[in-house]
């Protein structure tokens, strides 16, 4: 997830089946209000015509206009707006209408200036601010021109620069879903007696388990039971047999169930997603990566790794370096995904390209995994969403099995993405025999106890919550931490930047007095993540020269006992494996970010200016 700009955030949704009642399109929209909107609107086929209830305002708002009592439809569209071109206004909001054409769209027209021109130097007259309006006009000008509907469609996105999905419903076809995609995610739900589509899988999680991802510039007519899926360019019609995934998320992963906000829930649900994604993938970490040696039998083994990601991808990157380098003795090198590409990265035979995205669609990971794989690299995917892009197009998948995450920020998929890293290192370290069966058993026994372990450390929620209380005010925060834990420093400053809009930084405890040792001043919170392992000492060291220019330590530490007296605040979390402090370590920043900034009132859920997935490079 990431910056909003030159993205949106729009969410939408579609139905076509027998009957159904207006609700489902309001629901459905309701299960992408996280990703943030200010007005909505939804168009269905009533036997005569289109009808359109669009306005600005939340979807309390929108249900305030739809007709009572609600009438049955068998073709319908919705959409959430968060206002990108033109204000958020009635007017702006979709669905768009022109000539007998409507349209709901996620993603931004480049061109949509031009377009606009030349349509209203041909007299077509533009109510709205939007790029999102020459759509129907576009097409209402190829339907004139005597192309039959498809025809129609195809010819004016053609014509489109930028992103773009898109449904579509015609006056003329009343039985009849239209949906296209280029850059913005798309999924399709199909049911025992109805299709679906919406821009994320949780709107439309209580109908169906069954998805097709639409791929980029693929048009899908859907008509009674029948898809009809074409590549946009060609024409050529393409079968999606054996391209549906069953997703087993339940609809209450995608409920708050009782949390405040879902940033909280999930953080309570990494014990369950770290079970789930390692599972019963731990009796033999082996197993995995024989298939990996399988599609690399060939070429020689993997002699190195690259992982490649972004944002929280990219920090639990950097600890599965740490893992794999200590204990199978692996080369790693880890970029931030668009440096990566456009760094002309030298891949050599045996090299096996790592994805970590938690939502398989981030634009510049994608673009790196294709870089990679284009210059010969065999391509692996940590993903938490079947069927993704990432997924689609990588060489072997490793799944992590968080459920689905709602909240903008990461929490749950980074600890699961953490574990699928740790379970590669543990089977690559069997397979080189860097490990003896008795150290392999100790480490396998020791990361089943992970779950346990964060369930403890969760119940250090309140207490957190105190502290957040104390620190709520601070303007500046450090992070520092050491080996394995230094990118906790860096996730830790992530998230309360994210969330709560205060600057922090996250630096490895050996570089401070290499310059950010000239911030500290009296009062700076700097939050130290102290393990007790053989870097104790040092970090200890680094306590005292915080101390001693007046910042305020709060430190996470299995050692309290030390630390007191040293620390002003600690944090005491179980005792692990060194390699595994990562997992618990990480719990108290999550929950520090998180209290931090619903005290200052900010939407921890939709934090301004990011969004869930970031399909633009
Ligand atoms: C931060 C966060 C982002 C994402 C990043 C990559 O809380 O969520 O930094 O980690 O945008 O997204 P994915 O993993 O979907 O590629």
């Amino acid at each position: 997830m990431r910056f909003t700009e030159g993205f949106t955030m729009c969410g939408i949704v579609g139905y076509i089946g027998k009957s159904s009642s207006l609700q489902l399109l309001v629901d459905g929209l309701k299960r992408l209000e996280y990703r943030g909107y200010d007005s909505a609107g939804i168009a269905f086929q009533n036997g005569k015509g289109v009808e359109v209830y669009k306005i600005k305002g939340k979807l309390k708002d929108l249900q305030q206009i739809l007709p009572d009592p609600s009438p049955a439809f068998s073709v319908g569209l919705g959409h959430t707006r968060w206002a990108t071109h033109g204000a958020p206004s009635t007017v702006n909001a979709h669905p768009h209408r022109a000539e007998g054409i409507t349209v709901v769209h996620n993603g931004i027209i480049e061109n949509y200036r031009e377009i606009r021109a030349h349509l209203e130097a041909d007299g077509h007259h533009f109510l709205s601010e939007t790029d999102t309006e020459v759509v129907p006009h576009l097409i209402s000008k190829y339907l004139k021109e005597g192309l039959p509907i498809r025809k129609a469609i195809r010819s004016a996105v053609r014509q489109l620069k930028g992103t773009y999905a898109l449904g579509i419903l015609s006056d003329g076809d009343p039985n009849t879903l239209f949906t296209v995609r280029k850059g913005s995610p798309l999924v399709i739900g199909i049911g025992s007696e109805a299709f679906y589509f919406a821009s994320d899988i949780p709107a439309i999680l209580p109908y169906t388990r069954r998805f097709l991802y639409l791929d980029d510039e693929q048009i899908c007519t859907i008509e009674d039971s029948n898809l009809d899926i074409r590549d946009l360019e060609s024409d050529a019609v393409i079968s999606y047999e054996g391209k549906t995934v069953e997703i087993d998320w339940t609809p209450d992963l995608a409920e708050k169930c009782g949390h405040d906000y879902f940033m909280h829930k999930e953080i309570f649900e990494q014990p369950q997603a770290l079970r789930a994604t390692i599972g019963e993938r731990l009796n033999d970490p082996l197993g995995f990566v024989t298939d990996l040696r399988i599609y690399l039998q060939r070429r020689s083994d993997v002699q190195k790794l690259h992982i490649v990601s972004c944002g929280t991808s990219y920090h639990a990157a950097l600890i599965g370096k740490y893992m794999i380098e200590r204990i199978a003795r692996v080369p790693v090198t880890v970029d931030i995904s668009s440096e990566y590409r456009y760094r002309n990265p030298i891949i050599e035979n045996g090299t096996l390209f790592v994805a970590i995205t938690q939502s398989g669609e981030t634009a510049d990971t994608l673009a790196a995994q294709r870089e990679a794989e284009r210059r010969g690299a065999r391509t692996l995917s940590i993903c938490n969403v079947v069927g993704s892009t990432s997924t689609r197009e990588a060489n072997v998948v490793l799944y992590t099995r968080s459920g689905p995450e709602i909240g903008v920020a990461s929490t749950k998929t980074f600890t699961s993405q953490m574990a699928a890293l740790c379970l590669l290192a543990l089977g690559m370290a069997i397979g080189k025999n860097c490990l003896n069966r008795q150290e392999a058993e100790t480490l396998q026994e020791q990361f089943r106890e992970l779950p346990d372990l964060m369930e403890k450390t969760l119940s250090m929620d309140a207490q957190i919550r105190t502290l957040a209380g104390s620190l709520m005010e601070a303007k500046d925060f450090l992070y520092l931490a050491r080996g394995i834990n230094y990118p906790l420093a860096l996730e830790g400053a992530l998230k309360l930047k994210e969330i709560s809009y205060i600057h922090a930084e996250g630096y490895p405890a050996g570089e401070m007095k290499h310059g950010p040792i000239a911030l500290i001043d009296k009062g700076l919170p700097v939050v130290v993540i102290a393990p007790s392992n053989d870097l104790f000492d040092k970090v200890f060291s680094n306590i005292e020269e915080v101390k001693a220019r007046g910042g305020r330590v709060i430190a996470v530490t299995d050692a309290p006992d030390v630390l007191k007296g040293k620390a002003d605040d600690i944090v005491p979390v179980p005792s692990t494996h060194p390699l595994f402090t990562p997992f618990i370590n990480v719990i108290p920043l999550q929950l520090l970010a998180y209290h931090i900034g619903v005290l200052r009132n900010c939407d921890v859920d939709q934090p301004r200016n990011l969004a869930k997935s970031v399909t633009v490079e």
